[in-house]
């Protein structure tokens, strides 16, 4: 049996016995917190990222004029408060996405808020940008570029403060931007998940336009030294017209490039509907989101070409998902769900596969 498959066999048995066991929250906190203890052991993150990194050269990905040890990341909302960044790269995850933070710490929905659908590997969530504040954050990566040893790239998500209307959402977004201009290898606009009352409104051009455009010029203005970079992260439930509108507005503004895609209003693909009556409203991600994720990708592709950074995320799971993303037009990758199934190892297996066919 060789190590890898021995590795995701006892990460199953894991799963099968414990973490199945708990709510998907808890699971999720208790799996978070080995790898934040892992990586504060003295020499354990450096040991683990040499074995679970990224190291074949033909993996490194420059983009975003940054050079990413592997073109595939951990995607937004996994660590919403950037409280593991270090634990999480050294599982070989070539940048970690933190976030989304709002400007205001907030809550989130009420619990049970997240639900696993395991027969099709995939997760609901409505989570509601629970977290501490970009503030909070700010400090929390502040210490971390200070800090000694390896600095994995990290982006930061920004959201909506729920408790603030659409007359405030410009404003709101604004002060998270100024915030963690000095600390993000690159910022995305989040205005595609389904858990914020009125936040995919935002998509819509004539008010993406200013929003965007805010963010921009904050940003300029909070770093004049460097040029942060920013995407936009759009839904997959947006219209084929609506992604060329975003698309052609991206291009128009100097974006640097965009996220496709954030978790689905829809439930195709889950076959117990009274298990998705039962779980309510919510974002779907993992496998039941591929093709439409694959679909909006290749669109983007095709409308803007090379000119923008496409980043694909939304049911990849196996090499062959990778590879057909990056064939699609996506220079880097996100992925969260499969994490949450496959386990601790299944980065590296994701690198090593598509090494193998470099
Ligand atoms: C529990 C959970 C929480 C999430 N939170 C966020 C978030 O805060 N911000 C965001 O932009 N995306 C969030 N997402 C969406 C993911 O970043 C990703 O776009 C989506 O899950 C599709 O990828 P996947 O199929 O690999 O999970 C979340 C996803 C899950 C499952």
């Amino acid at each position: 049996m060789n190590d890898d498959l021995g590795a995701a066999r006892v990460y199953r048995a894991i799963y099968a016995v414990l973490l199945r066991r708990l709510p998907a929250e808890a699971a999720h906190r208790a799996g978070f917190w080995l790898i934040r203890v892992a990586a504060a052991v003295p020499g354990l993150a450096w040991a683990l990222r040499r074995v679970l990194g990224p190291r074949d050269p033909a993996l490194r990905v420059r983009a975003l004029g940054l050079d990413f040890p592997g073109p595939l990341g951990l995607a937004a909302g996994f660590d919403k408060d950037g409280a593991g960044v270090t634990g999480l790269a050294a599982l070989g995850f070539g940048f970690v996405e933190v976030g989304t933070v709002t400007a205001q710490a907030q809550p989130g929905n009420p619990k049970p808020r997240m639900f696993r659908f395991p027969q099709e590997r995939a997760l609901v969530n409505r989570m509601g940008f629970n977290n501490h504040g970009a503030a909070a954050l700010t400090d929390r990566l502040r210490a971390l570029r200070a800090g000694p040893g390896y600095r994995p790239i990290v982006g930061v998500n920004i959201g909506k403060t729920k408790a603030v209307g659409e007359d405030g959402a410009v404003a709101d977004y604004v002060a998270s931007a100024r915030l963690v201009a000095d600390v993000a290898d690159y910022v995305v606009v989040n205005v595609s998940s389904p858990n914020t009352p009125g936040l995919r409104d935002l998509q819509s051009v004539g008010k993406l336009r200013p929003l965007l455009a805010a963010v921009r010029e904050a940003l300029d203005q909070a770093s004049p030294r460097r040029r942060v970079p920013l995407l936009v992260k759009i839904a997959p439930d947006l219209t084929d017209p609506d992604i060329d509108a975003v698309a052609d507005l991206a291009l128009d503004l100097g974006l640097d490039g965009i996220i496709a895609t954030n978790t689905t209003i829809s439930r195709e693909g889950l076959r117990d509907s009274a298990a998705v009556t039962a779980v309510g409203s919510g974002g779907m991600s993992g496998a039941p989101l591929r093709p439409r994720a694959l679909a909006v990708l290749g669109r983007l592709h095709a409308r803007t070409g090379d000119r923008l950074v496409l980043i694909a995320a939304g049911g990849i799971e196996t090499a062959d998902d990778a590879r057909d993303r990056l064939a699609a037009g996506a220079t880097l990758l996100q992925a969260y769900t499969a994490f949450i199934y496959e386990g601790p190892c299944w980065p590296r297996r994701i690198h090593d596969g598509l090494a193998k066919s470099s």
